[in-house]
């Protein structure tokens, strides 16, 4: 398990490379009042697109009662996602999310697919509500561009985090492992 000081410095490393500023905190806390109202129509959009494929209908129907309790989870997600708080505090929400992924054996591909669908639909609002004004809907398009590509990160690093758990090793060794099996298969690939 990431120690905590490892989990802020991973979050500020993700932080830095998206460039996240000031700028996008104003802009996604200016966007909250404007989401919410979007967040039940998002989460409905969600899991009937998540219902249109096999494999993630399957999982949904596992158990009883189950979309409609991850609607509820999901438009609290949405929603602080534009809560302008993003502090520690809202990575360790997002790692714990990841985690339940993890723990309910969610393939990684659908996690980070819906995050596709999630910023399609976000983009559209945006396009919504302010039409005609480019230069903003451009600016706020691009601080959820750069909090969704956190908010993946971090659920991302979940995965990992669960294969060095599981396997006891460290997270050097098993990098180590699949340098060199990744390596070996493309040059396989390469000479055939
Ligand atoms: C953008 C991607 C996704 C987001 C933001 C998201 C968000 C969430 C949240 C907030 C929770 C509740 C965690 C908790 O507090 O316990 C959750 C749980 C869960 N999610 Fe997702 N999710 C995503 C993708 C998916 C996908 C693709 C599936 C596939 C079917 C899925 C299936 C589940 C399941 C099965 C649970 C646990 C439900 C339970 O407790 O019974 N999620 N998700």
């Amino acid at each position: 398990m990431l120690k905590p000081e490892e989990k802020e410095k991973l979050y500020e490393e993700v932080k830095a490379l998206t460039d996240f500023s000031s700028e996008d905190v104003a802009n996604l806390a200016s966007l909250s009042g404007v989401m919410n109202k979007y967040s039940e129509p998002l989460s409905d959009y969600f899991y009937s697109h998540l219902h249109r494929v096999e494999r993630t209908s399957t999982i949904l129907n596992e158990e009883p009662g189950r979309t409609e309790r991850l609607k509820a989870t999901l438009m609290q997600w949405f929603e602080n996602l534009f809560g302008g708080n993003y502090d520690m505090n809202y990575a360790k929400d997002i790692l714990r999310i990841g985690s339940v992924h993890v723990v309910k054996k969610i393939d990684q591909r659908y996690v980070l697919s819906m995050y596709g669908m999630v910023f399609k639909f976000i983009t559209s609002m945006i396009e919504k509500e302010f039409t005609g004004d480019t230069e903003k809907v451009e600016a706020l398009t691009n601080s959820v561009g750069k909090i969704l590509a956190i908010d993946m990160a971090l659920m991302m690093e979940t995965y990992i985090e669960g294969l060095v758990d599981s396997t006891g090793w460290s997270m050097t060794l098993l990098k180590n492992m699949a340098s060199q099996s990744m390596d070996s298969r493309m040059q396989k690939e390469l000479a055939s």
